[in-house]
């Protein structure tokens, strides 16, 4: 990953099995199970930035931090946050860890930096994030930020819980919320559901890191 200037990508989503039900999801909390939510901080606490989408960011107000209560001790370190803004007005508050908005946004408030990006394409803004330091980076949604880096082709590592019955249902759930997966993927059952998984990041973060 090195090699091409910008970070190593984990995409990461997690669903319900709705049948019809066409309701917006909340942020990762009211699908994911206990086994998932620590997961998913585990997984933060190794990646250098968390990434959201600016709907996702203007209604959930989500921390894209690293929690004890998930962890069962006390995180190691922050991320560092990263808000795909596009056209939406983003304002972001100071926490202590740094922050950036992608996007139009030129004042994101004193919390964030401001970096640019031409309509929605991810080249730029993932090389300066890179240029910045961000060798590694944990993508959280929502599905129309998440399906652009996969038509853009920037997927490293995907995993992706559904709270379903059966694997097969996941995979569809999956595939509804998100569009064609990219590459081959497994699926196993996992807390109160199943986890889809493709490409590793294990092997990923270390050439990241190498
Ligand atoms: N289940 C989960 O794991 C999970 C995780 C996160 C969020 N969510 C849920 O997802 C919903 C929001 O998802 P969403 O799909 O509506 O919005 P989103 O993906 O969070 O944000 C979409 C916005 O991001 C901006 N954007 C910036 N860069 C982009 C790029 N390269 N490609 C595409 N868009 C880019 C776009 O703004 P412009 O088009 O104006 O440029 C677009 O409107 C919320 O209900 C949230 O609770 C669920």
């Amino acid at each position: 990953m090195a090699a091409m200037g910008r970070p190593f990508i984990h995409i990461n989503f997690a669903a319900e099995e709705t049948g019809v039900e066409e309701s917006p999801q909340g942020f990762s909390g009211n699908v994911s199970c206990h086994d998932d939510w620590r997961r998913v901080h585990l997984l933060r606490e190794r990646y250098d930035a968390i990434a959201v989408g600016g709907r996702t960011w203007n209604l959930d107000r989500p921390r894209l931090s690293v929690r004890a209560e998930r962890l069962g001790r006390e995180p190691r370190r922050q991320p560092v946050r990263v808000i795909f803004a596009g056209s939406q007005p983003c304002l972001v508050p100071p926490t202590g860890t740094a922050a950036f908005v992608v996007g139009n946004c030129r004042d994101p408030g004193r919390g964030a930096t401001a970096l640019s990006m031409r309509g929605h394409d991810l080249r730029a803004p993932l090389q300066s994030l890179y240029a910045l330091g961000v060798g590694s980076l944990f993508v959280e949604g929502g599905p129309t930020l998440l399906r652009s880096f996969f038509s853009q082709g920037f997927a490293d590592a995907v995993t992706i819980f559904v709270r379903a019955g059966t694997a097969e249902a996941a995979i569809r759930e999956a595939r509804g919320r998100l569009g064609p997966l990219p590459g081959a993927f497994s699926a196993r059952l996992f807390g109160e559901g199943f986890l889809l998984e493709a490409g590793s990041a294990e092997t990923g973060m270390a050439a990241a890191a190498s």
